[in-house]
């Protein structure tokens, strides 16, 4: 028979994403809704193994569903990843009288999250990461937000390269997955975009196409580069050297995963704090909610986490035809 959950924990995980305030907002609105109590645990499974715990009213979530960053902290836990560790958030959970936990992060808080829910504590997991690196979902909480951010600072990069004539390397965030940079290679109409799912790097053909595109009357060249490539600066110096053109490396770093997140993240990462709710309401754990084919919906965490995502390869088919 299904366990009937009374109290409902929620924590953030691994890197903050905007919208995650959001998901927060409706875990504890949705929990309260059904008549369930809601505990905030801060700053991620450090906060649980230190009991950094509090209670959470419908009032403690009024006015962040605008704000960027996540109002319950975040961080990486080393001894989270020890069967001890695991064992001792498990206790924790029930000291706390925690009986169905929301962790909202990535990958890693979801392994984090499985272990829990093997040792008896029911847990859903939210996907929350800008770099949309999820293989079960669609939809990533941040990655919107997080994209519009990278997209409205290249526009401003390009204006400076265009009045200078100049060659700029734009080094967005991402980890090892391309999507960041591949939405904004498509959306800021750069010249080259490079990402890690097809790492085929060829600086002589880089070196070509930035002298062709001069020869034909173009003022700038816009170099979109994945973190998972990296390596900009040393690339900018090289390719000046190759080209005679002046060149510049920009790191757009954590600007990306600040900021009050776009329209869709609040409604996405709402309805995914709403929906992990009702999974625990129904009794279910060891799920993940996802975002597929236009529903939202919900895995097995050991199924999610054995899935592989692939880059599109018509979007980055288009992305290279519309450099021409
Ligand atoms: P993300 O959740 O964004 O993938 P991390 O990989 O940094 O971020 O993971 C966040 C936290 O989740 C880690 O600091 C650790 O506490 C926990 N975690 C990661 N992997 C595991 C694992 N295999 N088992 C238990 N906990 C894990
Ligand atoms: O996973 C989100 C992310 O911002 C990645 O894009 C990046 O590689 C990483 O986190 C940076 O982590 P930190 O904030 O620890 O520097």
């Amino acid at each position: 028979m299904a366990k009937e959950i009374k109290t409902i924990g929620v924590l953030t995980s691994g890197g903050d994403a905007p919208g995650m305030n959001a998901a927060i907002r409706a875990v504890v609105r949705k929990a309260i809704a059904r008549g369930l109590k809601v505990k905030g645990i801060y700053k991620g499974y450090n906060g649980l193994l230190n009991e950094e715990i509090k209670d959470m009213t419908a009032r403690d979530v009024s006015d962040t569903i605008s704000r960027g960053g996540t109002i319950l902290y975040t961080a990486r836990c080393a001894e989270f990843r020890t069967p001890e560790g695991q064992a001792r958030g498990a206790e924790v959970c029930r000291k706390h009288g925690i009986d169905g936990l929301v962790v909202i992060g990535g990958d890693g808080s979801f392994a984090g999250a499985q272990k829990l829910a093997a040792l008896g504590i029911n847990t859903i997991g939210v996907p929350g990461t800008i770099d949309l690196d999820i293989a079960c979902t669609e939809y990533t909480i941040g990655f919107d937000t997080a994209i519009n951010t990278a997209m409205e600072a290249i526009d401003k990069v390009r204006d400076t390269s265009t009045s200078h004539e100049r060659c700029s390397i734009i080094e967005v965030m991402g980890r090892g997955a391309g999507y960041i940079a591949l939405y904004c290679g498509i959306a800021n109409g750069a010249e080259d975009v490079l990402i890690p799912e097809k790492y085929d790097y060829d600086e002589q053909r880089l070196i070509n196409n930035i002298i062709a595109n001069r020869k034909r009357g173009k003022k700038h060249h816009i170099i979109i580069n994945a973190e998972g490539i990296g390596h900009s600066a040393s690339m900018a110096r090289r390719i000046e050297a190759a080209t005679g053109l002046e060149t510049r490396a920009t790191i757009l770093g954590h600007m990306q995963r600040g900021g009050s997140p776009t329209c869709k993240d609040r409604v996405y990462a709402s309805m995914m704090g709403a929906y992990a709710v009702d999974l625990l309401a129904e009794g279910k754990t060891n799920r993940v909610v996802g975002y597929k084919d236009g529903e939202f919906t919900d895995f097995d965490i050991d199924e999610a986490l054995s899935m592989q995502k692939s880059i599109s390869e018509y979007m980055y088919e288009v992305s290279r035809a519309l450099t021409v």
